[in-house]
């Protein structure tokens, strides 16, 4: 059977191998796939030893850059994206590296939140990896701005520059900004603290803006309980993103799209 895997470091908790076993019940696809501790000090030799007979591999914390590095020929939204979340061995052997977190993330928000995105307004909170690999595809929807407000402005210029050329990207501070939005998600890793980026009240206008914060946890995260109490029409967590991402990588590896809507309601399900 053809073998995949999830390399990380940690790995324990990592969902991806109940996400694409629950996939590949679901599609009839006959494939293995494990989470993988790869050593922090060689990514590369374990990556390359596992694709001896491996022909698809997830890559998670701390290791997408790596990957990036490793890939021999890349997506162009992986290119963008400067990191890597899934990889595919290619027929003569190559290792094709892709980044499908950002097509996860707009797929979550388009077909299962069902919001359209062309011509929104959109705020992005980070500029970290997280917001990196999610840019290319959010400005493909065509917002009429997206703007990265970062605790350290200079990161969000730096990703504002890079991807000038792609829609109309502008950088922040934090406390720069207090015009309602149509969308706000929150890529920081401020929740994993259980903080707050410190933004204004103002930027959500009640009843309209939509909030998305990419975390996700049993209990809604701290970003999402500031957001409904200041009104927000919906805050929305990352699982979905998780289970999208996933399903990408799928299709990437085997040509098959899964019906994420099962797996995502299972992993809701034992969450809770
Ligand atoms: P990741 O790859 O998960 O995005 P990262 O590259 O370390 O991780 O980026 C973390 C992001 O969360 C950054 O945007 C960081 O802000 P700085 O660039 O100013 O460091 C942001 N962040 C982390 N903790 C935060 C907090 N308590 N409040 C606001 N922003 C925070």
């Amino acid at each position: 059977m053809d073998r995949y895997c999830v390399f990380g470091n940690p790995i324990g908790h990592s969902k991806s191998p109940l996400i694409h076993r629950l996939f590949a019940a679901q599609t009839g696809e006959p494939l293995i796939y494990d989470a993988l501790l790869a050593p922090l000090d060689d990514f590369p030799g374990f990556a390359r030893a596992f694709f001896r007979e491996g022909r698809g591999a997830n890559v998670t914390v701390p290791f997408k850059e790596e990957a990036f590095r490793l890939a021999d020929a890349l997506t162009e939204r992986a290119a963008r994206a400067g990191a890597v979340n899934t990889l595919k061995k290619l027929d003569d052997g190559r290792l094709l590296g892709d980044n499908t977190d950002g097509a996860g993330l707009v797929r979550d928000l388009t077909v299962n939140a069902g919001l359209a995105l062309r011509g929104q307004r959109i705020l992005l909170l980070g500029a970290g990896g997280a917001v990196r690999g999610v840019l290319e595809p959010l400005l493909a929807e065509r917002p009429a701005e997206l703007v990265i407000a970062n605790r350290t402005v200079a990161r969000a210029e730096e990703l504002a520059r890079l991807f000038a050329d792609l829609g109309p990207v502008v950088a922040s501070g934090f406390d720069w900004i207090d015009a309602p939005v149509d969308l706000i998600v929150n890529g920081t890793s401020a929740s994993l603290a259980g903080e707050l980026p410190p933004i204004s009240p103002r930027l959500i206008a009640p009843g309209h803006t939509v909030c998305y914060d990419m975390m996700y946890a049993k209990a809604p995260t701290a970003f999402n309980r500031w957001a409904a109490e200041q009104g927000a029409a919906r805050t929305l967590d990352g699982l979905g993103m998780l289970v999208e991402q996933a399903a990408e990588a799928f299709f990437l590896w085997r040509g098959v799209r899964p019906d994420s809507a099962p797996v995502l309601a299972e992993l809701r399900r034992q969450l809770n």
